[in-house]
């Protein structure tokens, strides 16, 4: 297999569920916001604050452009997939999984999250609400074009499997 990747709405558990999956498929877990910190020697956070939200996306896009590794399976950022061409990138360069949860689940995962993520910083769980669904209603348009779609309930490795293994794609 070339290479998993697992997109969906911050909070969602892409970094927990694709260290299960990674260990489980054999490939090697890759978490796309720390590339970009480490090709940046800065956090997201900073990235945000100094260079703007413009800057991060064209970043996401330049690391995804240049990713051209096999065998991995790549944690991406919530927003990644949704600008220029990076999820058209992400399904040639590989498999992808969207991981999806309601608006209302996503919120109250995030809310005690909040902190190293600067799209979500000091909002009230009202406006947590509000926002999220707001841009998930935006971003499914993206996310719902992925290879494989995992709602709450198929968020296991044994679904993930089965749903690969019966992808004509490989
Ligand atoms: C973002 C999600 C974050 C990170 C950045 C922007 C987004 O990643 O890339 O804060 O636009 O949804 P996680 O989904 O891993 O939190």
């Amino acid at each position: 297999m070339k290479n998993v990747f697992l997109i969906g709405f911050m909070g969602v558990g892409k970094t927990t569920f694709g260290k299960k999956l990674a260990a489980a498929l054999g490939l090697e877990f890759v978490d796309m916001d720390e590339a970009i910190e480490l090709m940046e020697k800065k956090t997201v956070s900073e990235i945000f604050e100094s260079m703007g939200e413009a800057r991060f996306r064209e970043l996401e896009q330049h690391w995804l452009k240049n990713f051209e590794q096999h065998g991995k399976l790549v944690a991406t950022g919530g927003g990644a997939p949704c600008f220029g061409n990076a999820l058209e990138l992400m399904n040639d360069k590989g498999i992808t999984i969207y991981l999806q949860r309601p608006a209302a689940e996503l919120t109250h995962r995030l809310f005690h999250a909040q902190k190293k993520r600067p799209l979500l910083k000091d909002r009230s769980k009202d406006e947590l609400l509000a926002y999220v669904s707001d841009v998930l209603r935006q971003r499914e348009l993206f996310y719902e074009q992925a290879d494989i779609i995992l709602d709450r309930n198929q968020q296991t490795v044994e679904q993930a499997k089965k749903s690969l293994s019966t992808l004509k794609k490989k």
